[in-house]
């Protein structure tokens, strides 16, 4: 996969990202959504790819937001259209996405980039990480799921007042909301995402991708996500991983799944 503002490597079954446009700080521009869609849209139907990692280049930035150059003279329609493309073939996509995506946030998450980093399903960051929702200082709001994902994340108090404040949080207080999971120095921050990578590897991906629709649903209006559940557990009783799980445990050895 080649891309011109992305980077993608895929080794022992783990795909890692690159938002790879260090000189704008990653930010997202329209074409880097579209390559971002197009990457995913291949790591979805990729053997190879398992566990996706999501990150920045750069020592400085995971992304710094939307492209701030590209809408400042957006009409109503076109700001509309901006974030409902967005939301439709990134953010959402990545939330719903039936591999894990885990987020390593290397920098600077700002705007669309910690609204990035909230659609992958867990985060972990680098001690240096700056995070934050600083639209409502340039007249806008999170455009890309920012005003839902990170209240269910932090809660409505810390989400309004990092909306209302425009401020950027630390990565220790950013662990302290429970926004991201574990903190640790840059040069150790991918080998973290990989070693946490190779965890989830041990397991049932098939079992990992209807637990994730299972969660997701919990926050889907009229879905009920006890019932998603209910249908998922069953489901897993018909398929191979179950018996390799189960058969390996009864006969006290490790399961190797598919
Ligand atoms: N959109 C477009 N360009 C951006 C950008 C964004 N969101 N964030 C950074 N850049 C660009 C800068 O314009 C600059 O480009 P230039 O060298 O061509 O002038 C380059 O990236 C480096 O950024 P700079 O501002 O010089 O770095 P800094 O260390 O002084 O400040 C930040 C870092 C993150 C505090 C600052 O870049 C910033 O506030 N960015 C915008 C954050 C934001 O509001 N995001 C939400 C957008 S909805």
């Amino acid at each position: 996969m080649t891309f011109e503002n992305l980077q993608v490597n895929i080794q022992d079954r783990i795909a890692t990202v690159y938002i790879d446009r260090p000189k704008k700080l990653n930010a997202l521009n329209r074409a880097t959504i579209e390559e971002l869609h197009e990457a995913f849209k291949a790591l979805r139907d990729d053997n190879e790819a398992a566990v996706i990692i999501l990150t920045g280049t750069g020592e400085k930035a995971f992304v710094a937001g939307a492209d701030i150059s590209e809408f400042a003279d957006y009409s109503v329609e076109q700001g509309k259209d901006l974030a409902a493309k967005g939301q439709e073939l990134v953010f959402d996509y990545i939330a719903n996405f039936p591999k894990p995506v885990i987020a390593a946030v290397n920098g600077f998450a700002l705007g669309g980039g910690l609204e990035l980093a909230m659609s992958a399903h867990f985060r972990i960051a680098s001690d240096n990480a700056k995070l934050g929702l600083p639209e409502t200082s340039l007249g806008v709001i999170p455009g890309y799921g920012g005003t839902q994902r990170l209240p269910q994340l932090v809660g409505k108090g810390r989400a309004m007042e990092m909306i209302m404040t425009a401020g950027m949080i630390d990565a220790e207080t950013a662990k302290n909301y429970g926004l991201v999971n574990h903190v640790t120095n840059i040069e150790e921050l991918i080998p973290l995402a990989e070693k946490l990578a190779g965890k989830i590897l041990n397991n049932s991906m098939q079992a990992i991708s209807v637990a994730i629709e299972a969660v997701n649903d919990n926050y889907k209006d009229g879905v009920n996500g006890f019932e998603t559940e209910i249908e998922n557990f069953g489901k897993s009783f018909g398929t191979d991983d179950f018996k390799e799980g189960t058969q390996a445990f009864l006969n006290k050895q490790k399961a190797n799944f598919k």
